[in-house]
C-alpha cells in the first residue's frame, strides 16, 4: 500500500496486492464485446493494456473496478474473489481508477474533487485543512500549482486531468488503474506523471496502464497485454517484444493498413528520446529567442512571413485568417498569427500556456479584448460559436465530454449536427465579404429549418455513411447512443462532424485524442485532405510529433505570448520543448 502526499499514516499489512481476472465476458444489448479475458496484475508491476479503439480496454477496466458487472468470469484480489457494487466500494478496497472520460465534478472545488467520498476524517468530521494540504502537495508533485478552493469547472481540460490523477493517487491503495491518463498532457507533464507512477511501483503498487501512445508503453511498462475485438491476443514482457509486434497484434489483418510499421516505430523511438531529453534538461538558462523563419509548406496563394500588417504583397487574396495583436484578459497577449488557404499551422505549449485560450478566441468561446481577427482580410468579431460557424470557422473542442458530444443524441445525429445537408456545399469560403458569408451561413440554416427534409435525410445518411467508413467509426448502428461508443470512436465522430461542416477555417484541439495508431493516420490524411482543398487549419496539440507531422510551421506559446515560430524543416522536438519550457 502506499500513500502519496502524506507521511506517517500506517499502511495495512498483509500480502502484496495482486489482481487477477479470469474469463471475463461482457455484452451490451446482446452483443458480446469481451469474450473471456484473463489478466493478472502483480504487485510492483506496471502492466500496459493496449488495443484499437473499441477493442474493449475500458470495458475490462470497468469490470475490474466495479463500474460494470461481468456476465461471466470473476475477479480476485489477493486470492479472494471480489465483487464490487460500485466504484466507491472498489476504491475503499484499494483499487484506484483514473477513468477515460473525466469524472471530476465541475461545480466542486479542487480539494473536494481530489477527496470525493474519501475525505480524511476524525469521528466523522472532515479534516479539511489536512485534505487541502495533501491535495496541494499531490498536485504540486504532478506539476500543477492549483488553488485548492477553485471550482474545477473553471479549469482547462489538462488541469482537470491532473486533478483526476491526483484524486487517484492521493489515498491508500494497492492497485492503480489508469485509462489514458495522458491524453491531454504533453511530454513534460507525462514525464512528471511517470515519475509518480514509478515511485508507486517501487512502493509495491500494481499498475494497469492504458494508452494509445505506444512510446509511453515502451518507456514505462514491464509487461504489455494486447486486446483485439474483445479477445486477448498476448501478454508479454516489454523486453521480449517490440513496437512493430504490438502494432501488428493490435490491428491483426488490418496492420497492412498502417503502411509503414517500421516508420511508426521510428517516430515513437524519437518521441521517447525527446521526452527523455526534455525530462533531463537541467541548468539551461539560455532564453530562446523568437525565431523568424520562412514558412514550410508554401500554400498555393503564396506565403506570408509572420504577422501581416496590411501590406498585400503579391497576394491577390488576403490570407484566410490573420490575428493581429490579439489580447484576452491576462491569458493572451499580442498574438500575431497568419494562416493561408490550404495551410496547416501548429500550436505548441505547456499546460496553461494559452494554447487552449487561443483556440477559444478563434471560435467565439473567449472574448478578445484588443487586437483584430481578420478573416479573408475583413476584421471580424466572433462573439459566440454560432457566429464562428456562420463565418466558416469550425472548432473541434479539446473537451469532448462537455463541449463536444451531445450525450442524448445518437451517433449519426452527433456527426451530421452542423452538416449543411440541403446543399452539401462547403461553408462560404470564397465569399467576398463577411456580410455575404454570414448571410450564406444563415441561408443554410433557414434551408435546413424550412424543410427539404427528405433530401436532407438522404444526404445526411450518405454523409454519415461515408465518414463512418473513411474514419472507421465503430458503432453497431447509426442510431446507437453516442455515449455507448468507445472513447476513441467518439473522438472520430467529433472529427467527422468537423469534416462535414465543410469549413473555410478549421481549429482543431487535440484532434487525435484517444485515437488508436491506425485511425490516427486516417485523421492525419483527412487533415491533409482539407488542406489540399484550401481549408486553413490551426492544430493545437500536446503531441509535438503530431504538430511536426501536420503543420508547416509551429507557433510556441508560453504565458499567453508567442515565444517562437519555427518552420517544420528547421524544427526539432527537443528545441520546441525548450521553447515551451522557457
Ligand atoms: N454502455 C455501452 N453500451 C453499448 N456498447 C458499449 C457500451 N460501452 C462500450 N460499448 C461497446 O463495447 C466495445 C468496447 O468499448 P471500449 O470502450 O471498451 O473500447 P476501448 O478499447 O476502451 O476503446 P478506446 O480506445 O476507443 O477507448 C465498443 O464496441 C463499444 O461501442
Ligand atoms: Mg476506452
Amino acid at each position: 500500500m502506499t500513500d502519496l502526499g502524506v507521511k506517517g499514516e500506517k499502511a495495512p499489512g498483509g500480502p502484496a496486492p495482486t489482481l487477477r481476472a479470469s474469463g471475463l465476458r461482457k455484452s451490451f444489448g446482446g452483443v458480446e464485446v469481451l469474450h473471456g479475458i484473463d489478466v493478472r496484475l502483480g504487485s510492483g508491476e506496471i502492466h500496459a493494456l493496449v488495443g484499437e479503439n473499441g477493442a474493449g480496454k475500458s470495458t475490462l477496466i470497468n469490470l475490474l473496478s466495479g463500474r460494470l458487472r461481468p456476465d461471466a468470469g470473476h475477479v480476485e484480489m489477493n486470492g479472494e474473489q471480489i465483487e464490487f457494487r460500485n466504484p466507491l466500494a472498489a476504491r475503499r478496497a484499494g483499487i484506484s481508477v483514473i477513468a477515460q472520460e473525466l469524472e471530476v465534478v465541475p461545480t466542486l472545488t479542487v480539494v473536494e474533487n481530489v477527496f470525493l467520498g474519501a475525505e480524511p476524517t476524525t469521528f466523522g468530521i472532515v479534516r479539511w485543512r489536512e485534505a487541502r494540504r495533501r491535495a496541494v502537495n499531490t498536485l504540486r508533485e504532478l506539476g500543477l500549482d492549483a488553488n485548492p478552493d477553485r471550482a474545477v469547472g473553471a479549469m482547462g481540460v489538462a488541469d482537470q486531468q491532473l486533478v483526476e490523477i491526483a484524486k487517484a493517487v492521493v489515498g491508500q491503495f494497492g492497485v492503480l488503474i489508469m485509462d489514458e491518463p495522458t491524453s491531454a498532457l504533453n511530454l513534460e507533464e507525462v514525464e512528471r506523471l511517470f515519475r509518480v507512477v514509478r515511485r508507486l511501483k517501487a512502493d509495491g503498487v500494481a499498475v494497469l496502464y492504458v494508452s494509445h501512445r505506444l512510446w509511453e508503453v515502451f518507456d514505462l511498462a514491464d509487461r504489455v497485454t494486447v486486446v483485439r475485438d474483445g479477445n486477448l491476443i498476448f501478454t508479454k514482457e516489454i523486453a521480449e517484444t517490440d513496437i512493430g509486434a504490438v502494432i501488428r497484434a493490435m490491428l491483426g489483418s488490418k496492420s497492412t493498413l498502417v503502411t509503414d510499421v517500421a516508420q511508426a516505430g521510428r517516430e515513437i523511438t524519437r518521441e521517447v528520446a525527446a521526452a527523455r531529453q526534455g525530462a533531463h534538461r537541467d541548468g539551461d538558462s539560455a532564453q530562446p529567442e523568437v525565431r523568424r523563419s520562412p514558412p514550410g509548406r508554401v500554400p498555393k496563394s503564396g506565403g506570408h512571413q509572420g504577422p501581416v500588417t496590411g501590406t498585400p504583397g503579391e497576394n491577390k487574396r488576403p490570407p484566410a485568417v490573420e490575428l493581429e495583436g490579439v489580447h484576452s484578459g491576462h491569458l493572451l497577449s499580442d498574438i500575431n498569427i497568419t494562416v493561408d488557404d490550404g495551410e496547416v499551422i501548429g500550436l505548441a505549449g505547456v499546460l496553461g500556456s494559452g494554447r487552449t485560450e487561443l483556440c477559444e478566441a478563434m471560435c467565439g468561446l473567449r472574448k478578445v479584448d484588443a487586437g483584430t481577427i481578420r478573416l479573408r482580410g475583413v476584421p471580424t468579431k466572433i462573439r459566440e460559436p454560432k457566429e464562428a460557424l456562420a463565418h466558416g470557422v469550425f472548432a473541434l473542442s479539446e473537451d469532448r465530454k462537455s463541449e463536444g458530444i451531445f450525450g442524448h443524441l445518437d451517433v449519426r445525429e452527433n456527426v451530421v449536427l452542423n452538416f449543411d445537408g440541403a446543399s452539401g456545399r462547403r461553408m462560404p469560403v470564397g465569399a467576398r465579404s463577411n456580410a455575404v458569408r454570414a448571410w450564406a451561413g444563415q441561408a443554410a440554416t433557414i434551408i435546413r429549418k424550412a424543410g427539404l427534409t427528405r433530401i436532407r435525410a438522404g444526404a445526411e445518411r450518405r454523409a454519415f455513411d461515408s465518414s463512418r467508413a473513411s474514419l472507421g467509426i465503430r458503432c453497431s448502428r447509426p442510431d446507437e447512443r453516442i455515449t455507448a461508443l468507445s472513447g476513441g470512436n467518439q473522438q472520430k465522430a467529433m472529427f467527422a462532424r468537423a469534416a462535414l461542416t465543410r469549413p473555410a477555417v478549421l481549429v482543431l484541439s487535440e484532434p487525435t485524442r484517444g485515437v488508436d495508431v491506425g485511425a490516427k493516420e486516417e485523421i492525419y490524411s483527412a487533415i491533409d485532405g482539407f488542406a489540399g482543398e484550401g481549408v486553413a487549419i490551426i492544430v493545437s496539440s500536446a503531441e509535438i510529433s503530431e504538430l511536426m507531422r501536420l503543420a508547416a510551421r509551429i507557433y510556441v506559446i508560453r504565458n499567453g505570448r508567442i515565444v517562437a515560430r519555427v518552420a517544420r524543416e528547421e524544427a526539432s522536438e527537443e528545441q520546441i520543448l525548450r521553447y515551451m519550457a522557457g
